[in-house]
């Protein structure tokens, strides 16, 4: 079974692509992220070595995950750069920064349970990265006469232009 079968029907307006609404796609990143992760974990004091939950986190967050990121860079933080607040920009290129080194421990780990532990670090780490979007960032736009609706559009827009073959979980 696909991924895409497994987390339900497909929407019959945008067969096979991105979201075209952002709280949806965060909220699809969202749910296969924990449950990747969820995976990962469960599979710590396993008496064999399976390596597949682990590898199935990897690609999802060097797929969907870094292709999200990818498009706010490009899209969302040249947004808040015009609207002059530069450093609320230094500190997302912080996290961004932070989640790719933890996608790195998560693969690189010696043991399952370094990568579980680097893992739900990640899952925190992206949980507070969403928040920032909808309780700073956004209003931070909206404050600065930005039309957040169009701006969200051209990003998703962006992703299934980019990215599309990226994305896993629809
Ligand atoms: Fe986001």
């Amino acid at each position: 079974m696909s991924q895409k079968e497994e987390n339900g029907p497909a929407d019959t307006d945008n067969p096979g692509g991105v979201p075209r609404d952002q709280p949806d796609h965060h909220a699809g990143l969202w749910s296969t992220l924990v449950q990747r992760a969820d995976d990962l974990t469960g599979t710590v004091g396993a008496d064999h070595d399976d390596a597949s939950a682990r590898s199935a986190l990897v690609a999802f967050l060097r797929g969907d995950v870094l292709a999200h990121l990818e498009s706010e860079e490009r899209v969302l933080y040249e947004a808040v750069r015009e609207a002059g607040a530069h450093s609320l920009v230094d500190a997302l290129e912080l996290d961004h920064r932070c989640l790719l080194n933890l996608v790195e421990q998560i693969e690189k780990a010696d043991t399952v349970m370094e990568a579980a532990l680097s893992s739900r670090a990640l899952v925190v780490l992206f949980a507070l990265r969403m928040e920032k979007e909808d309780t700073i960032i956004l209003p931070t736009l909206r404050e600065a006469g930005v039309d957040v609706s169009a701006l969200l559009d051209r990003m998703i827009v962006r992703m299934a232009t980019d990215y599309d073959s990226h994305f896993t979980y629809f």
